[in-house]
């Protein structure tokens, strides 16, 4: 069977602090500007989560996305939204919460229990503007 990349969108909103406490206030301020502020600051996340694989011939889907969203909101959402990346997600204790942190520590939540097919990319918008992307390399 052909395969075929699938992908689900989930939203979640969180707090973080962009602060590297090796680094001097002033440095931090320099670096990460609006982001290192003090107390904290919110994003509205979109997360888009994309598996392939073979289209099963029983059920012509790769994977039921209604149970890739239940995965995902187990794993993760449940985890981050509503909270603060810096304090209270597990899966982000002692990183710094950048996008690009963020983004790998959900593949490392996701990728082994993804089935059937496999988690190909993630892709995480912290704003409009801003996304980042993950394959997993
Ligand atoms: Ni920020």
């Amino acid at each position: 069977m052909p395969d075929v990349t699938v992908t689900r969108r989930l939203m979640f909103n969180a707090a973080h602090r962009v602060h590297n406490p090796a680094l001097s206030d002033a440095e931090n301020l320099r670096l990460f500007g609006k982001c290192n502020n003090v107390n904290w600051h919110g994003h509205n996340y979109t997360l888009d989560v994309s598996v392939r694989g073979p289209i099963d011939e029983r059920t012509g889907y790769v994977m039921d996305l209604g149970a890739l969203k239940a995965l995902v909101t187990a794993r993760v959402i449940d985890q981050a939204d509503h909270r603060n990346f810096n304090v209270d997600v597990p899966f982000m204790q002692g990183i710094i919460p950048t996008s690009e942190n963020i983004i790998v520590a959900i593949w490392r939540e996701l990728e082994p229990v993804v089935r059937p097919g496999r988690l190909v990319r993630l892709v995480l918008w912290e704003t409009p503007n801003n996304y980042v992307e993950y394959s997993g390399e």
